[in-house]
């Protein structure tokens, strides 16, 4: 699978979003990702649907992926998929009835998956493999942008690689959290296909120069 990098806009000048958008779009980056805290599944707030929809008005055509650290929901992947969302993704502990969420994801017309935090197993893929296109794999404990990446991630990415092959499925695996320079290279070889970045990008001097990089250090 080809190797995607995908800036979390948690990171961030909400002030000028649209032009930070663009700005990691030209110098590269693949996919969007939206890191959507609810302040009660995580204890942190971010942002809902409205700014995926002004994004797309603004016109930000690049794939955008969506990140639920939020409980219940079904409400948000109704109200994402509406505002032009691409990609949604959901911790199982976040749901209810996750194989219903997961095909409600669909419904909306989104590419489906579901997150795993450091400490969650990958138990349920067994019985949900048909229900989603990519799981992502928390290398942090979700809510903060700018924390340590967790070292036994190298071993979940994988045993999930090795899941997926078994279960003969094409899913791709995403990781997030912690991801820079230095890392990015030993986690593709790990078997990752999609990296979110953060605080690498958007803090960084210069993002054309930091994606160029980060696209080489991926084979890009
Ligand atoms: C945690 C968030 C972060 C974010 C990436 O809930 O999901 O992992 O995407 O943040 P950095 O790249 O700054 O660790
Ligand atoms: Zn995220």
């Amino acid at each position: 699978m080809i190797k995607k990098l995908a800036p979390s806009i948690l990171s961030a000048d909400f002030a000028r979003l649209g032009e930070e958008v663009n700005e990691v779009l030209e110098a590269g980056a693949d996919i969007i990702h939206f890191d959507v805290m609810d302040n009660h599944y995580v204890p942190v707030l971010t942002f809902g649907p409205k700014i995926c929809s002004d994004l797309r008005s603004f016109g930000v055509k690049a794939p955008i992926d969506v990140h639920l650290m939020a409980k219940p929901v079904d409400n948000l992947i109704e109200a994402f998929g509406s505002a032009g969302a691409d990609y949604i993704t959901f911790h199982p502990e976040a749901s209810d009835h996750i194989d219903r969420s997961l095909r409600l994801i669909r419904q909306v017309g989104c590419k489906a998956g579901l997150v795993f935090n450091p400490g969650t197993s990958f138990d349920c893929l067994e019985y949900l493999i048909d229900q989603v296109d990519m799981i992502l794999i928390m290398s942090v404990n979700p809510g903060y942008g700018g924390q340590e990446f967790i070292s036994t991630t190298y071993k979940k990415i994988g045993d999930a690689k090795e899941l997926i092959t078994r279960l003969g499925k094409e899913v791709a695996i995403e990781v997030d959290g912690g991801i820079n320079l230095a890392n990015v290279a030993d986690i593709s070889s790990a078997g990752a296909d999609i990296f979110v970045a953060g605080s690498a990008i958007f803090d960084s001097e210069n993002y054309a120069e930091t994606i160029a990089e980060f696209k080489t250090r991926l084979g890009g």
